[in-house]
């Protein structure tokens, strides 16, 4: 099948996820295509393609424009294909969190209208050592709220990798199931 990868990252780990996940996509055989949506270069041939991933993260409770805006520029191809949204965040890198990395995700639904057939609430990581004293400032805000006991220094990567190739397969077969179903 031919994958289409769109993503968005401010800080690098979502860019890291979208490489991992086309590592995995190409790995079983499928042929993939990443598109930064801050770059996006020349436009996706929507026709070449069997299904499509976004991912992205979320800063300050929302996720980036530039991936909120490339797929309400997008809206009907994406919806004429099967697709998967993958959410990073801090949130979902624990229980109580995961209330919130939902919302995240809702609201993003809410304004995109895009219609994932499957979603992954993905948790990202803390890279102190790249951060300047805002961000600094705003990320103890953030970990303060999700109740989770985060150092507060360091680098720190909470990303479940496992769960990333899972999520993948499964969606994976359930649109090579349906593309089966399609033909019968
Ligand atoms: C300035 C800043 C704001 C953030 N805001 C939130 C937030 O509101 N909720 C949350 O769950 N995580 C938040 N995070 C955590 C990020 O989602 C996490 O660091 C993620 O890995 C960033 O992905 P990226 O490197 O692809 O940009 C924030 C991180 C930073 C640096």
């Amino acid at each position: 099948m031919n994958i289409l990868i769109v993503f968005a990252t401010t800080e690098g780990q979502t860019g890291k996820i979208a490489r991992r996940a086309a590592g995995h996509v190409s790995r079983k055989a499928h042929h993939v295509d990443v598109i930064d949506s801050e770059e996006p270069g020349a436009l996706p041939d929507w026709e070449n393609y069997d299904a499509v991933i976004l991912a992205g993260s979320v800063h300050q409770e929302r996720h980036q424009d530039s991936l909120i805006n490339f797929v309400i520029a997008h809206r009907e191809q994406f919806n004429s294909l099967p697709s998967a949204l993958i959410s990073v965040s801090l949130s979902a890198a624990t229980d109580d969190g995961r209330p919130a990395a939902q919302k995240y995700v809702e609201r993003f639904l809410w304004i995109t209208k895009l219609q994932p057939v499957r979603t992954l609430l993905l948790a990202g990581a803390l890279r102190y050592s790249q951060y300047e004293y805002f961000k600094v400032e705003i990320v103890k805000h953030i970990v303060s709220k999700t109740a989770g006991t985060f150092e507060q220094t360091g680098d720190h990567e909470f990303t479940d990798w496992n769960a990333l190739s899972q999520f993948l397969d499964k969606f994976l077969d359930q649109v090579a199931q349906s593309r089966a179903s399609r033909a019968e």
